[in-house]
C-alpha cells in the first residue's frame, strides 16, 4: 500500500513525465530506511526521445533572446526561495544530509540560478584589429559567445541541488539545452527541481531528465549529439565517460582529499572550530571536505584536543531536526566502507581520538591521529566523517605531503603571516587555496574545480558558461581602396 508522502520520481523528455510501465526502483530514507517512494528507470527508446528531444530544440532555445533566459533563471531562483523548506527538507529525507545543511544548500542554488541569469547578459566578445599582423591592416575580427547546442548534465548525490543548478544554470544561460541525469539516489530532488523550472518559463524542450543505471550514462555519453558533458563525481567513472566521449568536451568536477595545514602560528582554536565545522558538515561527503590535517609539531597536542573538544559537540542524529549536526551517509554500504577503512587506518598503526563507529548509516564524526601515507584515509577521498590529523616538522614536509596526492582540488593553510600563506598557496599545487580557513569553502560565483585526478575544467557559472559556449569570429574585410 502506498503511504501518505509516498514520492515518484520520473523520466521528463519531450515535454512528459513518463509514468507508466517501466521498471521502477524503491526509494528509501538512508537515515530510517522507510520507504518514501519509486523511481522510473528510462529504457533505451527513452534516453533516444531525451536526445531527440533536446537536439531538435537546440536551434529553437539558443534563438531566445538573453534577457528572456536571464529573467527565467531568476524566476526560477524566486520560486526556489519560495520553497527553501520545502526543498530543504525533501533533500534531509532523501539523502541523509542534516536540514542545518540543506537550508544552506536550497540558499545557495538560488544564488547559483541569480548568477547564472546574470551571466545570460554577459556574453560578450571583443573586437580585434587586424594590423597587428601585415597580411591584416585592412581586416577586422568581433568575437562572439555561441551556445554549444546540447550540454549533458550528470550530478552527483552529495548536493543534489545546488550542483545540478551549476549545470543546468550556466548552460541555459549560454542558450544550450540540456539532458539531465541526476544520482540515482537523488531522483526526488531532481523531479521536484524541473517541475519548478518548468513553472520558471523553461522551454519544455529546453531540457530532458532521464533516470537510470551507467548504460544511461553511457547512452548519452556516445551520443554524438551531445556537444559537452559536464561530469560531477568519481574519478573512475570520469575515466569510462572520457573513453566513450571521442571528439565531446568533457568537463570534470571529481575527487579529492583535502589537506588543510595548521601552522605553529596561527589560531589555533580558531583553526580547530572551522575544521570540525567543514570536515563533518554533510558527514564529509563533500569533494572540499577537510580530510588531511596537517599540524606543526610543537601544536599537534593541543590543536588535537581542541578539535576533539569541538567534535565532541556536534549533535548527531536525525537529519530532518533543526538542531543536527550530522546526519547520515548515503546509504548503509557507504557507512560499511568508511567503517572499514577506519579499521584498515587502525591495524596500520592510527590512533582514534574519538568516534569510529557505526550504526546503520550513520557514522560517528571520527579523528585519526597518524594514519601512515599508505591507508586509505590518507591517499583515497574518504567521502565520510573521518578526519586525520598528521604532524609535520617544517612548512615544506607539510607541503610536499599536501601535495603528494593524485588529487588537487582544494586546500587550506592556517597562518598569521601573509608571506608565508602566500608561498605555500603558490606552491600547493590545487584548483584552489583558502588562506587562514580549510579546505572547504566554496562561494558559487567563484571557479571551481581541480588539477590532477581532480577534474577539467571550472564551475562557477562565468567559468563554465566559457566551457559550454564557442567562440564565434566574423571578420570584415575592407577593400583595398577602403
Ligand atoms: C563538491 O564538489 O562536493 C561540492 C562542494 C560544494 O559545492 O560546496
Amino acid at each position: 500500500m502506498l503511504k501518505t508522502n509516498f514520492r515518484k520520481s520520473q523520466p521528463y523528455i519531450q515535454g512528459e513525465w513518463i509514468s507508466v510501465e517501466r521498471e521502477t526502483v524503491t526509494i528509501t530514507s538512508p537515515y530510517t530506511n522507510e520507504v518514501i517512494g519509486e523511481q522510473l528507470l528510462a529504457t533505451e527508446e527513452d534516453v533516444e526521445k531525451a536526445l531527440v528531444s533536446v537536439y531538435e530544440a537546440k536551434k529553437e532555445i539558443a534563438a531566445i533572446p538573453s534577457h528572456k533566459r536571464a529573467k527565467i533563471l531568476k524566476r526560477a531562483a524566486y520560486l526556489l526561495e519560495e520553497r527553501k523548506e520545502e526543498f530543504a527538507k525533501l533533500i534531509s529525507l532523501e539523502l541523509g544530509k542534516p536540514l542545518k545543511n540543506t537550508l544552506d544548500e536550497v540558499s545557495r542554488s538560488i544564488e547559483t540560478f541569480e548568477l547564472s541569469g546574470e551571466e545570460a547578459k554577459r556574453l560578450i566578445g571583443e573586437t580585434l584589429p587586424g594590423d597587428a599582423s601585415e597580411r591584416g591592416t585592412k581586416a577586422i575580427a568581433s568575437t562572439f559567445r555561441v551556445p554549444v547546442g546540447v550540454v549533458a548534465a550528470i550530478t552527483p548525490f552529495n548536493a543534489p541541488l545546488n550542483l545540478v543548478c551549476h549545470k543546468i544554470g550556466p548552460a541555459f544561460a549560454a542558450g544550450n539545452t540540456v539532458i539531465l541525469k541526476p544520482s540515482s539516489q537523488t531522483t526526488l530532488v531532481a523531479t521536484e527541481l524541473i517541475k519548478l523550472l518548468l513553472e520558471a518559463g523553461f522551454p519544455e524542450n529546453a531540457i530532458s531528465m532521464v533516470l537510470g543505471r551507467r548504460e544511461v550514462v553511457q547512452q548519452i555519453v556516445k551520443d554524438d549529439r551531445v556537444n559537452v558533458i559536464s561530469f560531477t563525481g568519481g574519478t573512475v567513472a570520469s575515466r569510462n565517460i572520457c573513453k566513450l566521449a571521442g571528439m565531446k568536451k568533457v568537463l570534470l568536477e571529481l575527487g579529492g582529499n583535502a589537506a588543510t595545514i595548521i601552522h605553529d602560528d596561527s589560531d589555533i582554536t580558531r583553526a580547530a572550530k572551522m575544521c570540525a565545522k567543514t570536515g563533518f558538515s554533510n558527514s564529509g561527503q563533500s569533494c572540499i571536505s577537510v580530510q588531511r590535517i596537517y599540524v606543526h609539531q610543537s601544536i599537534v597536542d593541543k590543536f588535537t584536543n581542541l578539535l576533539k573538544e569541538e567534535v565532541l559537540k556536534l549533535k548527531i542524529g536525525d537529519p530532518l531536526l533543526p538542531d543536527t549536526d550530522v546526519g547520515c551517509v548515503v546509504d548503509q554500504n557507504a557507512a560499511m566502507r568508511v567503517k572499514e577503512w577506519i579499521e584498515e587506518a587502525v591495524e596500520l598503526g592510527a590512533k582514534v581520538i574519538c568516534g569510529g563507529n557505526r550504526s546503520g548509516a550513520t557514522v560517528e564524526p571520527t579523528i585519526l591521529l597518524n594514519p601512515p601515507k599508505k591507508s586509505k584515509v590518507i591517499c583515497e577521498e574518504v567521502f565520510g566523517p573521518i578526519v586525520s590529523i598528521v604532524p609535520y616538522e617544517t612548512i615544506e614536509e607539510a607541503i610536499e605531503e599536501a601535495n603528494d596526492s593524485s588529487f588537487g582540488l582544494q586546500a587550506g593553510i592556517f597562518t598569521n603571516q601573509i608571506d608565508l600563506a602566500y608561498k605555500v598557496a603558490n606552491k600547493l599545487d590545487m584548483g584552489g587555496v583558502v588562506i587562514n580557513g580549510t579546505s572547504n569553502f566554496r562561494l558559487d560565483h567563484w571557479p571551481y574545480g581541480g588539477v590532477k585526478d581532480s577534474g577539467i575544467g571550472r564551475e562557477g557559472p562565468r567559468y563554465a558558461i566559457e566551457d559550454m559556449t564557442e567562440t564565434k569570429m566574423i571578420v570584415l574585410q575592407l577593400s583595398d581602396n577602403d
